[in-house]
């Protein structure tokens, strides 16, 4: 089964598509490299030689904006005999700090390239997609575990766009229900690496997100981490997450692309987290004692449009994929750091 991975060199396309090689599907990404870089590749490529697996992979770099482009592969595939069957589209921009200052570029990207790759997908008769939507469109919210139908109330214009691509998609299913099928996959926060130590998380810059800022102070590539707020209305006053294992979120789209295949139409949208909520310092503590490395802090204000608390109702993930997570907190803490041990500077 031929499947387009948009964004497939990013942190979880590139650990979905190693996942998805290995089973077997043929994959071509599709990737600007705004934000990855194509060592990755590369890394994926050595990783399934040295397995001796034999593998389908195409990578083209382009633009989810650029409709010429998208249309091609498309229509290469076509005249391969050998069509796109569904997209994984992980294609997007994702910082909350930049949606703030450049929100146009994220509606363009995000929104706007959507709407592109729809229509290609519709005029090649390529129905199947499964979606990277995010936990942050549940914005401020005091029930948790948070499920799939608690309202919606983006506090970003990231978090906007993600609302707006899940209303496209709703909208464009409910146009025709007999032909599309749809995922929306609610990520909470992805973290760890893979257990090979050769892929991980390589932001550009500095961290924003707690997981890399602790991996890249443990390697002493920053000084200490600033916790953000212990004054919280929480069991140790630090904010609480529902941090799940990379391997775990990337089985979830495999499982989200079998739910699809099994289906004669549907749209869905799922959330994918652990579950479980964990404190900063339960994580600096957890990190520090799998992996024995000290994690210097020091606590700072609140960050602005941070929340208290709040993690996953994972049970329609479990109902609908058959999926759930198997990996431990210590487990991403072990991964995470052999990750960036072994790659002090990311893929650079
Ligand atoms: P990432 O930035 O590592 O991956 C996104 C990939 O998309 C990158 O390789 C980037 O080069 C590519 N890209 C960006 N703009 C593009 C464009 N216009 N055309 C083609 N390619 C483009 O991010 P990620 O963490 O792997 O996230 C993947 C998706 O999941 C994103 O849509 C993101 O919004 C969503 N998501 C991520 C998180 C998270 O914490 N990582 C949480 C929730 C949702
Ligand atoms: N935190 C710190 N210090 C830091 C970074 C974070 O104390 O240097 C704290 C935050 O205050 C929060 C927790 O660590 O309590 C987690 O923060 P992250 O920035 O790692 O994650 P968020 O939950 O705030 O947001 C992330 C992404 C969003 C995404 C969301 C859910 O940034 O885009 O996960 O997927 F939507």
């Amino acid at each position: 089964m031929r499947l387009l991975l948009t964004g497939g060199a990013g942190f979880i396309g590139s650990h979905t598509s190693l996942l998805l090689l290995q089973r077997g599907y043929d994959v071509i990404i599709y990737d600007s490299f705004v934000n990855s870089s194509y060592k990755v590749i590369n890394v994926i490529k050595s990783y399934l030689d040295s397995d001796g697996i034999d593998y389908k992979l195409k990578t083209i770099k382009g633009d989810i904006r650029d409709k010429s482009s998208l249309e091609k592969i498309f229509k290469d595939s076509i005249k391969e005999g050998n069509a796109i069957q569904a997209v994984i589209h992980f294609a997007g921009l994702k910082s909350v700090a930049e949606s703030v200052k450049y929100p146009l570029k994220y509606w363009d990207v995000n929104v706007c390239g959507t709407k592109n790759l729809l229509e290609i997908m519709k005029d090649n008769e390529c129905y199947s997609i499964v979606f990277s939507s995010s936990a942050t469109i549940y914005g401020l919210t005091n029930a948790v575990p948070i499920s799939e139908d608690q309202t919606v109330s983006p506090m970003n214009p990231y978090g906007k766009t993600k609302v707006a691509i899940e209303n496209m998609l709703c909208d464009l299913f409910k146009s025709n229900m007999n032909l599309w099928k749809i995922c929306s996959l609610r990520y909470f926060n992805p973290v760890g690496a893979h257990p090979s130590g050769l892929m991980g998380e390589d932001p550009i810059g500095i961290p924003s997100n707690l997981f890399p800022y602790i991996t890249q102070v443990a390697i002493r590539r920053i000084n200490l981490l600033k916790v953000f707020g212990d004054n919280w209305n929480t069991e140790d006053g630090s904010g609480v997450r529902d941090y799940i294992h990379i391997m775990d979120l990337s089985e979830g789209h495999i499982d989200a692309i079998g739910f699809l295949k099994s289906k004669k139409s549907i749209y869905e949208s799922i959330n994918l987290g652990s579950g479980k909520g964990y404190s900063v310092f339960q994580i600096i503590r957890e990190f520090e004692l799998s992996t024995g490395c000290e994690i210097p802090f020091l606590i700072e204000g609140r960050r602005d449009g941070d929340v208290a608390e709040y993690y996953a109702d994972i049970s329609k993930a479990e109902r609908l994929l058959g999926w759930s997570p198997k990996r431990s907190l210590k487990q991403i803490c072990i991964d995470g750091w052999n990750w960036q041990r072994n790659n002090p500077e990311g893929y650079t």
